[in-house]
């Protein structure tokens, strides 16, 4: 792997992009393509949610305007107002999966779930119609002032350990509903990896490209490597990287591409979460796998032709049921640079992408 330059791939499928929506999804739309993807999973954490099946119907004709050489898969935000009837509405509408938030985790996420038993008629509902249900596995923090005395055993919750605290709520969750496809999004740690692997073949996990070289180090200080959940330690990503060659169909790619207005990264207020690897996204797999041989976590002969298509595509088009469209792209090592800053005409909103000004591979079609 290390000695080729040149790859030839079929066009990637990245199960779980923020596009968002009116200038900055005109400033992102047309970058999915550049980045490898001809196939993407939205996220509907939009202002206001996607909670209605016309609103997501709605918003994929926005997108599909925008930029109609991709196919767009689109999900619901779990909420109050989803019911069993709105699941079988969105399932004739070819609505593909719920993404489920805990209440006041990450961005956008102040309606969130609070309770996931209130939802079982939701799931029990999904399952008969063989839809995807999305989490996004952490919990929320326990409130920096609540008590912690000795007569209350219960660790805290923070942002390092949120995800591990949410793990039973899936095992839970793939127990009371083992026929219901789920996807823990964006797993960052090995515990995460575990738990997915513990469960039947119903249950995935997508990795993105920023938590298979990002660790807590990175995100200290440094706004564009700030995301939800944070990368965690180094064992965490090594883990990570470990599973996209040991995948057996178990974990593909979702890259939780979350685009930002400079001004809310690097603004006087609070830093938004969010790492935007659209433009980029397979050439970032790419050269964190190859930084992964170097230090000797994955075997050079462990990154073959198959993993590569399989973790870009093939798993995760398997696991969603959606075909190969047949486009093939050809990515040469080295021979990108990634910018410093995303703009485009007639848009005001700019974006700073991961890894600005460095090297990575280019994406031909
Ligand atoms: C942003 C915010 O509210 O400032 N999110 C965040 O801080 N996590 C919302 C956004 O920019 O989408
Ligand atoms: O870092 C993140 N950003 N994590 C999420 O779950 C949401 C996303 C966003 O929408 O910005
Ligand atoms: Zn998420
Ligand atoms: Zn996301």
């Amino acid at each position: 792997f290390t000695q080729w330059n040149e790859i030839e791939l079929p066009a990637a499928f990245d199960a779980h992009v923020h596009l968002r929506d009116g200038e900055m999804a005109r400033l992102v739309t047309p970058t999915i393509r550049k980045g490898g993807a001809d196939t993407v999973y939205v996220m509907p954490n939009l202002v206001p949610p996607v909670t209605t099946v016309q609103q997501c119907l709605e918003y994929k004709e926005r997108l599909q305007k925008i930029e109609p050489n991709v196919e767009y898969h689109m999900s619901l935000y779990l909420h109050e107002s989803i019911t069993p009837e709105v699941i079988r509405e969105a399932k004739k509408a070819g609505v593909t999966g719920v993404k489920s938030y805990p209440a006041g985790v990450t961005t956008n996420s102040s309606s969130g779930v609070l309770d996931y038993e209130t939802f079982y008629p939701v799931f029990a509902e999904m399952e008969a119609q063989n839809m995807i249900l999305n989490l996004h596995g952490e919990v929320p923090s326990t409130p920096p002032h609540a008590p912690t005395s000795s007569s209350n055993p219960t660790t805290a919750i923070t942002i390092l350990n949120a995800e591990p605290a949410f793990l039973p709520t899936l095992k839970n969750l793939h127990t009371r509903f083992p026929k219901l496809r789920i996807i823990l999004e964006h797993c960052s740690t090995a515990a995460a990896l575990e738990a997915v692997r513990a469960c039947g073949p119903s249950v995935a996990g997508t990795i993105t490209a920023h938590h298979l070289s990002l660790i807590i180090d990175d995100w200290a200080g440094d706004p564009f490597h700030f995301c939800k959940p944070v990368a965690k330690t180094p064992e965490d990503r090594d883990a990570l990287l470990r599973a996209v060659v040991r995948s057996e169909g178990r974990f593909f790619l979702g890259t939780d591409s979350a685009p930002h207005p400079l001004g809310k990264k690097r603004g006087e207020d609070k830093v938004a979460a969010g790492v935007f690897t659209q433009p980029y996204s397979v050439g970032y797999v790419l050269d964190a796998l190859a930084k992964g041989v170097e230090r000797d976590v994955i075997k050079e002969e462990e990154v073959t032709k198959e993993v590569l298509e399989g973790f870009f595509s093939g798993w995760g088009r398997k696991f969603y049921e959606v075909s190969e469209k047949g486009e093939r792209i050809v990515v040469k090592r080295g021979k990108e640079t990634v910018v410093d800053v995303l703009r485009s005409e007639g848009v005001e909103v700019e974006v700073v992408p991961f890894r600005r000004g460095e090297e990575t591979w280019s994406v031909e079609w």
